[in-house]
């Protein structure tokens, strides 16, 4: 049997958090195979939430859950943790933005990047799902500057997974037969869902879609970047949350044991300066990941209005950047 590895969960008593724990206990992010200990944080308020929770996961009886630590207190969450997986922060309501979140949200972000800095074992890998996800994943990092920047990201896969479903359904194919989607940016409605690298069985998705440029402009990419507010309308007035979960296992899963051959994920990691988008900014690029560690996919062709479009996106991680620059030091 391997050893136990440690998951830190913030905000674990959310609605998130309900859909997401059972399913790492049961195995479904790091393998059958892999024990785990569960180290659950959450506010001093929402303490006795945890009781019916812990009840429940021992109900499960899963194999796999060697223990779950509660608590309020992030050194002990955080202490030994080999992965952090950052999703308590408040949820916008119906006709707020996600970066309208950025007061309430980003000092949450600065105390955890401080004390993974502190506490954290050296090659923690983190990923940050509270809203707005790149900036705040972007605080965590200014915060931890003893710890790797490529052990952080941002959860944009909930948004390459809307829009493989989107695409699926317009083709008529199943979701697994179609590699290469991207989303680019920011997790806000400036987000690019991409399907002009998009394939469906080697062959150009936008080649089967020659008379459906409409439908991408009008339908599609409006669709994927409004979704999560779609979601809140749908749901009165609550976020996605099993999707939201489904995400963080897919995201965590690829990057710890690789992407599928031939194909990539969309993954909000730290901008390099490729594709036009300057160093310092959390932004969602193409990547592949092996042996742990992702890396962008560079040098595809990018169409002049494309380019303005993931520049857009840019700008408004720069704006977002600027409310809250008190919070990198
Ligand atoms: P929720 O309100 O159900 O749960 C949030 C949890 O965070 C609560 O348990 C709360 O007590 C906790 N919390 C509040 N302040 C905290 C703090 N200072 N430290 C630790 N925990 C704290 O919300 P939810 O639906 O689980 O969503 C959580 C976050 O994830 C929201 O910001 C939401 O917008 C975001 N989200 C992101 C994505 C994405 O794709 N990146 C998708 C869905 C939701
Ligand atoms: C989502 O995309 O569903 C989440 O980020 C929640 C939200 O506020 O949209």
């Amino acid at each position: 049997m391997k050893p136990p590895i440690r998951i830190a969960v913030t905000g674990a008593t959310g609605q998130i958090g309900y859909s997401l724990l059972y399913r790492i206990a049961a195995g479904d992010m790091f393998g059958h195979d892999q024990p785990i200990i569960l180290q659950l944080h959450d506010i001093t308020e929402a303490q006795s939430f945890f009781k019916g929770i812990i009840m429940e996961l021992d109900d499960c009886a899963f194999p796999l859950l060697n223990q779950v630590i509660t608590t309020d207190n992030l050194e002990v969450a955080f202490g030994d943790a080999d992965f952090a997986l950052l999703v308590g922060a408040r949820p916008r309501g119906e006709k707020m933005e996600r970066k309208d979140l950025l007061a309430a949200n980003g000092p949450i972000f600065r105390q955890q990047g401080k004390t993974l800095n502190s506490v954290a074992k050296r090659n923690i890998k983190v990923l940050v799902v509270g809203n707005p996800a790149n900036t705040n994943a972007f605080i965590t990092l200014k915060n931890a500057p003893d710890l790797d920047p490529r052990n952080f990201s941002a959860m944009l896969r909930l948004d390459h997974n809307r829009a493989l479903s989107q695409v699926a359904q317009k083709i008529n194919v199943p979701v697994s037969k179609i590699n290469k989607m991207i989303v680019w940016g920011n997790h806000s409605n400036t987000q690019f869902p991409d399907l002009s690298h998009a394939t469906v069985e080697n062959q150009k998705i936008l080649e089967l879609m020659t008379q459906d440029s409409d439908w991408i402009n009008d339908t599609f990419i409006p669709t994927v970047q409004n979704r999560g507010s779609a979601i809140i309308a749908a749901r009165q007035g609550k976020s996605s949350a099993a999707s939201a979960a489904n995400a963080i296992i897919n995201h965590m899963r690829d990057w710890v044991f690789g992407t599928r051959e031939n194909d990539w994920v969309s993954m909000g990691v730290l901008s390099t300066g490729c594709y036009d988008i300057p160093t310092g900014v959390i932004y969602s690029f193409p990547v592949t990941c092996k042996n742990g560690q992702y890396q962008i996919v560079e040098d595809l062709k990018i169409t002049p209005s494309d380019h303005q479009r993931m520049q857009q996106s840019y700008q408004e991680l720069l704006t977002e950047q600027e409310a809250i620059k008190s919070l990198f030091n």
